[in-house]
């Protein structure tokens, strides 16, 4: 039925409404939403010249320019209305890094879901969202926006993603298009810097960077994003044997592309198109469906197929994949679904959507650091003393993509704090210094009340804004007003507690060492204060773990768990001649999948259900756990495996189970995962190759602290289908 209605509108339209279904304007700038619908705008979409728009939003808005262009336009195609939904609409909940360190896909599919209500009711069709970029160099700025730097734990998130926005049928209620982005490798931009390169191997590319997407494909995600990087010499937007060999030949996938903002036309300073007209045929050969914000289809591809009349089946090809979407949202039955102006009113930031905020905050915090059982804080801590400007940054725990979050409707940690001290506790707030400004002068007020208090709360890090798009950082210290800070009230020798805030991983060495506890609070949302002082107080345990290691230093990052032995391994008791540097201590100051709790969880020995398995079998990994603490908490059990000799070099370790778990006191749980022989395979020469020969097994609570190891082995050579990871 779509396929036919596809036909007989691509029958009936001329060029010119065939390069409207490809354009994508901006309706309005991110901060002025709509600011661009003008009577021109209108005139245009009439005209049939628009397919989409983005940074648009507001249910009886979009329903007014909806109805010009299916009441006023010729063809009366619906359009497709845009916008980047990243972490919740107007109920602003963690950022993507925060909500990966929850290690539970489920904290993902539900703030999805409550995204997706709130982004459809408000008329909106389609969220730029998940970025499914691994991200391994934290000096990348928009490492906040991802799951972190491991492709297992990353495709679990992007597949939980996808599953929310979409429900489980686009014909459902409240369903929001998803878009997996940005295909691909933009996470491995060289040296961390935004837009740069991508130079990496094949094998690094399809055992990394693809997995993601492959399980965004599989899980139905309706539409991709081309990247704005090259890989290894071609950028994506001309990138025909990643964007139509690979993604849709190879994977089977038939959703829509769309390109990043204005990027058609940076093919020209890539230095593969010569002309505007080059650059959209490059493109729209390339697969790229729709153009974001550059207005290069519209204005060039008449031309382009002037000079090459071949270009018209692909022309057809990508209007069509345009309609297909369109219908698939079924658009063409209802194009208003589901902008909702009375239900506008009563969902957004409701009770619901904000109790679901502060679950998935709680769940998002890392306990990094707790000497001494610091935290929680006990009931004899009377005088606390809050220091550090983020602690009352409204905006600031928003984190960057705030969609229509308002900073007046987050709570921060100071406000908080204060709402629930009662008159028991003396809270005294000191912002010693802020994130950008070097002025210093109120440090010694800092220290000051640091001085007079029983206890701390060293709130630090970066602001929203170090992190984000085009937020690349060469250098991944504390900034340095909160460097100094630091430095102050860490020198009281007073009980200090850090709470971070920070979209990256920083190197913290100087400041962790010296600080007995912290805990990494990433940007929590609209509900970080609450849920952060319920986790200072006991309240909740904390159970996130790190999706991304924490550097010693620097320029000791990236520095990802999954890195190969090398021939001389990094030795920390031989400064030279091993792989490492001869100023810095081995490994990441915090490694990946590393979390405290405020219980205490014993590992039983890992059993395995057989130790010889066939290229195309399984093997059971049991573990039991027990809480031997003394307040119900989570554990995240993780399974590693290596493949310690092989035909290529592997990782030392790579993700291949994990399972967030919440035990009572003296509680203990079996966890079971599946291994498959598939899941050791190594990308060689165009195939996933299975080796047979010893698979090593490795159960812990982190990427470092493993508790329990096993082996089996592999009895024969296969192939693999997919990506292992
Ligand atoms: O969705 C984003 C993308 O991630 C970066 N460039 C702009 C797009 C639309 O705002």
């Amino acid at each position: 039925e779509h396929v036919r209605r596809v036909q007989d509108l691509l029958a009936q339209m001329t060029l010119e409404e065939k390069f409207g279904q490809l354009n994508q304007p901006a309706g309005g700038r991110q901060k002025a939403l709509n600011s661009r619908i003008d009577a021109a705008a209108l005139d245009l979409v009439r005209r049939g010249g628009v397919g989409s728009y983005l940074h648009v939003m507001g249910a009886q808005f979009l329903r007014d320019l909806q109805r010009v262009a299916v009441e006023e336009s010729r063809l009366k195609i619906p359009l497709l209305f845009a916008m980047d939904v990243i972490h919740g609409f107007r109920t602003i909940y963690p950022v993507p890094l925060g909500i990966a360190a929850s290690f539970e896909p489920e904290v993902a599919r539900k703030v999805a879901r409550m995204a997706a209500v709130e982004a459809s009711v408000a008329g909106l069709h389609w969220t730029f969202s998940p970025m499914v970029d691994i991200a391994r160099d934290p000096r990348w700025g928009r490492i906040v926006e991802g799951a972190g730097e491991d492709p297992f734990l990353g495709s679990a998130i992007a597949v939980a993603h996808v599953q929310g926005y979409q429900g489980d049928d686009l014909r459902g209620k409240d369903v929001v298009l998803s878009c997996a982005k940005h295909f691909v490798a933009y996470g491995a931009a060289e040296g961390g810097r935004d837009y740069d390169r991508a130079e990496l191997s094949d094998r690094t590319l399809q055992e990394v960077y693809l997995p993601p997407f492959y399980a965004s494909a599989k899980a139905g995600a309706a539409t991709f994003m081309t990247a704005f990087n090259e890989v290894s010499g071609t950028p994506m937007h001309a990138n025909a044997p990643l964007n139509e060999g690979l993604l849709r030949d190879g994977w089977k996938w038939d959703g829509l592309i769309v390109s990043d903002w204005g990027a058609i036309a940076e093919l020209i300073p890539h230095g593969v198109a010569g002309t505007p007209a080059e650059a959209a045929a490059l493109a729209l050969k390339a697969g790229v469906d729709m153009d974001m914000a550059g207005g290069i289809y519209v204005g060039a591809l008449r031309e382009a197929i002037a000079a090459d009349p071949s270009l018209m089946p692909y022309l057809d090809r990508s209007v069509g994949r345009v309609l297909m979407t369109k219908a698939r949202l079924g658009l063409f039955e209802d194009p208003y679904r589901f902008g909702d102006p009375a239900r506008e009113k009563t969902v957004m930031l409701s009770p619901a959507h904000r109790a679901i905020a502060r679950e998935a905050a709680h769940k998002s915090m890392v306990l990094l650091k707790n000497e001494g059982g610091l935290l929680p804080i006990a009931p004899s801590v009377r005088r606390i003393a809050v220091v550090g400007a983020l602690a009352d940054d409204a905006s600031s725990a928003l984190g960057s993509w705030r969609a229509r979050g308002q900073a007046e409707e987050a709570k921060t940690l100071l406000t908080a704090l204060r709402e629930s001290a009662g008159s028991r506790v003396q809270i005294t707030y000191e912002p010693g210094a802020g994130t950008r400004d070097a002025n210093l002068a109120g440090v010694p007020a800092a220290v000051a009340v640091a001085q007079a208090a029983d206890l701390t709360l060293l709130v630090i890090g970066e602001d929203y804004d170090h992190s984000g798009e085009a937020r690349s950082r060469a250098d991944i210290n504390l900034p340095a007003p909160q460097a100094a800070l630091a430095k102050a009230v860490l020198d009281t020798g007073k009980p200090v507690v850090v709470v971070l805030m920070n979209g990256r991983p920083l190197a913290l060495a100087d400041v962790l060492t010296r600080a007995p506890a912290a805990l990494e609070t990433w940007f929590l949302g609209v509900e970080s204060g609450p849920a952060i002082v319920d986790v200072l107080f006991g309240k909740v345990a904390p159970g996130g773990k790190l999706p991304v290691g924490m550097p010693r230093a620097s320029g000791g990052a990236p520095a990802y768990y999954a890195h190969p032995p090398t021939g001389r391994p990094a030795d920390p008791d031989l400064a030279k001649d091993t792989a490492r540097y001869m100023d810095v201590d081995v490994g990441p100051l915090f490694p990946f999948g590393h979390g405290l709790s405020y219980a205490d969880f014993r590992y039983s020995e890992v059993t395995l259900d057989r130790r010889e398995v066939g290229p195309d079998g399984s093997v059971a990994i049991t573990v039991a756990i027990t809480n031997t603490g003394k307040v119900t908490a989570d554990e995240v059990v993780q399974l590693y495996m290596r493949d310690p000799v092989a035909a290529t070099a592997r990782p030392v370790k790579e993700l291949r189970g994990f399972k967030r778990l919440t035990l009572r006191p003296g509680e203990t749980r079996r966890v079971s995962f599946r291994l498959a022989a598939a899941q050791t395979a190594f990308w060689e020469a165009g195939r996933w190759r299975i080796q047979k020969g010893l698979i090593e097994v490795m159960v812990g609570a982190s990427s470092e602290d493993i508790r329990s190891r096993s082996s089996f082995t592999i009895t024969a050579d296969g192939w693999g289908a997919e990506p292992a990871a």
